[in-house]
């Protein structure tokens, strides 16, 4: 093949990159978009497929828009905020087709993939901010932002406008004050500096802010604790900050180990007229608008479908699915693995005073191995990685009439649905919503027949 081409995109790639043909090899090129003509040149090729870098847009596409934020293109995250967004539904909806195969000639399961449901918002969407920090070589300065694409590279974000934006206020005042307190910024590589990850809960419903310090120590400092109580002195609606202790050689951003320093360890979230409770580590949706409305669609559904039902809800994080259905349920079972969450889950049930929700710490197969009970509906929400053949045997023992699968990841998503469907369910629909606007990724509520 040639070094330099010029090609036309076709398609979105599962990833969110474009890709070309040129004699049936598929070539990769990221930050394009169906319908662009664009100069390329490459630089991997293997014997199916090729990488091209994107030189020049020789044709825009239709589909092209100018990106609200001015480091897109440098920045992991949104990596098809250039394209308008309802193309964007369209193309999310696409990428759940092309995993069930839909225009092939053997379709990996025969389902009908609807129109992706929009989120209410696509600006100032992301009520969890995750930065790891870095600092300047010279000057010290911190730097926080997202990784670069495939790489552990910092991209300082000042702003952000996915985000609501005070957390860009918040981690620039985290910048302004470190050096005051001797906060340095981790180094990945040798292991050494202090401020390794910054996390920010925010409330889509009251604007409480939970600001979580990720530090390589296994004690707080009195400098650490100056340093929390400046950023919580400093803005009125940062409620609590908290210490996460992590000196792991890893990856993993926050550990269990979280100490709060002043306020409270918690944010109050309202969604569907439930107040939730979010701390440092809970799982909780990052688009809660658009949680919402997934969690309206499989309530209407099971309103208009059951009369006071049984329910399983596992993988519950802090029993959302659960606690949500729990009005209009006879009995919910809520099975999450992170004791935290229960515990947090816990509460909600309290302050809200709900009844009739059981909340197991427990690993779902691990639960259903032992339970005699049987539920109407089971409700699966796992997380990327998707369920194992145990919990999915067990969920098909226990299931009288509908198991809820509500999925991440489209592929996990299929490859489950197929051991179901070979286990003699039944599936007809997939409904996709959009909860991370602006990237390839899509959330799909499956209803699955059992009886
Ligand atoms: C995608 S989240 C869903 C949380 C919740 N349903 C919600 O909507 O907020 C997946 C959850 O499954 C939990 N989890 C992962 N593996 C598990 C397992 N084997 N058993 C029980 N819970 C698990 C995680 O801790 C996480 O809270």
């Amino acid at each position: 093949m040639e070094k330099e081409l010029v090609v036309e995109i076709i398609e979105l790639s599962n990833l969110g990159a474009g890709i070309a043909k040129v004699d049936g090899m598929v070539i990769f090129v990221e930050n394009t978009c169906p319908e662009d003509v664009v100069k390329i040149e490459i630089v991997k090729q293997t014997k199916n497929y090729a990488i091209g870098k994107l030189i020049e847009i020789v044709t825009p596409s239709k589909h092209r828009v100018t990106p609200m934020c001015p480091m897109q293109k440098v920045c992991g995250a949104c990596q098809i905020q250039f394209i308008n967004y309802d193309y964007q539904l369209e193309l999310k909806k696409k990428i759940v087709e092309d995993y069930v195969g839909v225009n092939r000639d053997n379709p990996k399961i025969n389902v009908l993939v609807g129109n992706t449901i929009p989120s209410p918002q696509i600006k100032e969407f992301r009520h969890k901010i995750q930065y790891p920090i870095s600092e300047t070589k010279n000057s010290k300065r911190l730097i926080a932002g997202y990784y670069k694409p495939k790489s552990h590279e910092i991209v300082n974000i000042k702003y952000c406008p996915i985000q609501p934006k005070l957390c860009d206020n918040i981690i620039e005042y985290i910048r302004e004050i470190a050096s005051t307190y001797n906060v340095s910024g981790y180094n990945e590589k040798k292991y050494s500096g202090l401020l390794r990850h910054v996390v920010i809960r925010v409330s889509s419903d009251t604007g409480q802010i939970l600001v979580t310090l990720v530090i390589n120590d296994t004690k707080v400092s009195k400098n650490i604790k100056h340093f929390a109580n400046d950023i919580f002195n400093n803005f009125d609606e940062v409620v609590g900050v908290c210490v996460n202790f992590n000196n792991k050689k890893t990856n993993l951003i926050l550990t269990d180990n979280t100490e709060l320093i002043c306020g409270q360890d918690y944010i109050e979230e309202k969604l569907c007229d439930i107040t939730f409770r979010i701390g440092s580590n809970t799982f909780f949706q990052v688009n809660p608008k658009s949680a919402e409305n997934i969690f309206k669609y499989v309530k209407n559904y099971i309103k208009d479908n059951f009369d006071k039902p049984t329910i399983f809800d596992a993988y519950a994080g802090i029993a959302t699915f659960g606690i949500v259905m729990s009005d209009i349920a006879h009995k919910v079972v809520s099975v999450e693995e992170n004791e935290q969450s229960i515990k947090i889950a816990n509460d909600v049930l309290k302050i809200n005073n709900i009844n009739n929700v059981e909340l197991h710490a427990m690993d779902t197969a691990k639960y259903l191995e032992n339970t005699p009970e049987k539920f109407d509906i089971t409700i699966l929400d796992p997380p990327r990685k998707g369920c194992s053949i145990e919990s999915l045997d067990r969920t098909l023992k226990v299931t009288k009439s509908k198991i809820i699968y509500v999925s991440c990841n489209p592929q996990t998503l299929i490859r489950d649905l197929e051991y179901l469907i070979s286990k003699g369910a039944k599936v007809s629909f997939i409904q996709p919503f959009d909860m991370f606007s602006h990237s390839y990724h899509v959330e799909c509520v499956t209803i699955i027949d059992v009886e």
